[in-house]
């Protein structure tokens, strides 16, 4: 089988083709990746002399490139990661992520209707989507597959645009898909500019903790390889037209979260208690900030019989210890534009 994989590169994709290599030998593993600021083959070094994985270095907006892809090696099945991913960067640039996020989106889909209008038998495009399509929620309840989609950012306008676009394919062209909406991810190889890894990389140098707000918003966080093992059971156990919600049922307001950090790394770094939490520091809100994610994962559990594997404090543990062991990765990201990006962001 000869799965393309796309965002390969970046931090959740990274995962699901390591995964998805070492699990299945068989498989012959496609990855492509523009490597824009947030894709490093740096994540997959282990990996990549392995004879089924393959690197494609190219962009979901050149559909003729995309066209002569699929030409080349007729997948059989994409899992779709590439895109713009973070939400403070789309409020800055909300064209960037039309562009990749539905634009390309819409490019795979016309690739895969050529490349497969003879026979969609055993063919699937699965894309990989986010909770933050259904908006916010107050104080109760959880967001479930029926949930409305309500998005609040240009990040996830983008994202619930590319998903009615795959929907729309399914439903007037027949295109077999399935699509998963994920909550907040954690864990190695991701791009500082997210909460945890930037907060660890500042309390390592020292830095302040920019909290935005009050801090008392709530996400609900997943180990990222976790979610790599239900993107694995849902390409192969989903049913075809699903939606799965996959989340931890583990809510944390971010100042309980941010606390909760401070003290594993005050121990790991051998510093006094209570040393990296006084970097903490309120800063001006974001826009539109959602006050609370949390995501109903009671359908991928019960049909699929998939679980998170670690708890947060694990999970949070190991991604620390992956940080701390991996400064030379961290110091190539956080070097060049990153620099400008930051003064920009927190200034
Ligand atoms: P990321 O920003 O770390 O990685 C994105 C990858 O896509 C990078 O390797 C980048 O080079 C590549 N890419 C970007 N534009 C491209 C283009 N035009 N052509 C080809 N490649 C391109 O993102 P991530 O956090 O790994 O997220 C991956 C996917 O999962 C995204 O679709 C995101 O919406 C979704 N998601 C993320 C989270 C999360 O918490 N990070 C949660 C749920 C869903
Ligand atoms: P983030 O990691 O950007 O994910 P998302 O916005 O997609 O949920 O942010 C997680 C939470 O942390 C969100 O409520 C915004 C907040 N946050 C801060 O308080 N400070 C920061 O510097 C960042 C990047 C995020």
């Amino acid at each position: 089988m000869k799965i393309l994989i796309t965002g390969g590169a970046g931090f959740i994709g990274s995962h699901v083709v390591r995964l998805m290599v070492n699990t299945y030998p068989e498989y012959e593993i496609y990855n492509l990746d523009a490597l824009t600021y947030a894709g490093n083959l740096e994540n997959l070094k282990d990996i990549e002399d392995q004879p089924n994985y393959h690197f494609v270095k190219g962009d979901i907006n050149d559909a003729a490139a995309i066209d002569a892809l699929f030409a080349a090696h007729g997948f059989e099945k994409v899992i779709h990661l590439a895109a713009e991913s973070h939400v403070d960067r789309s409020i800055k640039d909300p064209l960037a992520f039309v562009k990749t996020n539905v634009m390309g989106t819409l490019n795979l889909l016309n690739a895969c209707r050529e490349s497969w209008k003879d026979d969609f038998n055993g063919k699937l495009f699965y894309h990989i989507s986010t909770d933050e399509v259904y908006g916010t929620l107050g104080e109760d309840g959880l967001f479930t597959e029926e949930t409305s989609y309500d998005p609040n950012s240009p990040y996830s306008a983008s994202k619930a645009s590319s998903d009615h676009f795959v929907r729309a394919y399914g439903e007037t062209y027949g295109l077999p898909y399935i699509i998963s909406n994920c909550s907040n991810n954690y864990g190695p190889n991701q791009f500082p500019e997210k909460l945890i890894p930037l907060f660890i990389n500042n309390c390592i140098e020292e830095k302040p903790l920019p909290v935005y707000g009050d801090g008392n918003y709530t996400r609900d966080w997943l180990f990222v390889i976790d979610h790599a093992r239900a993107i694995d059971t849902i390409l192969h156990n989903g049913s075809l037209k699903e939606t799965y919600n996959i989340g931890g049922f583990n809510e944390w307001k971010n100042l309980d979260l941010v606390k909760l950090l401070c003290k594993q790394m005050d121990e790991k770094l051998g510093r006094r208690t209570g040393s990296c939490e006084t970097l903490i520091t309120y800063v001006k809100d974001r826009p539109g900030h959602d006050k609370r994610y949390a995501i109903d994962a009671s359908k991928i559990n019960s049909e699929l019989g998939w679980e998170p594997s670690v708890t947060f404090e694990e999970g949070l543990s190991k991604t620390i210890d992956w940080y701390l062991a991996n400064t030379v990765w961290l110091n190539h990201v956080t070097s060049g534009d990153y620099k400008k990006y930051y003064e920009q962001q927190y200034s």
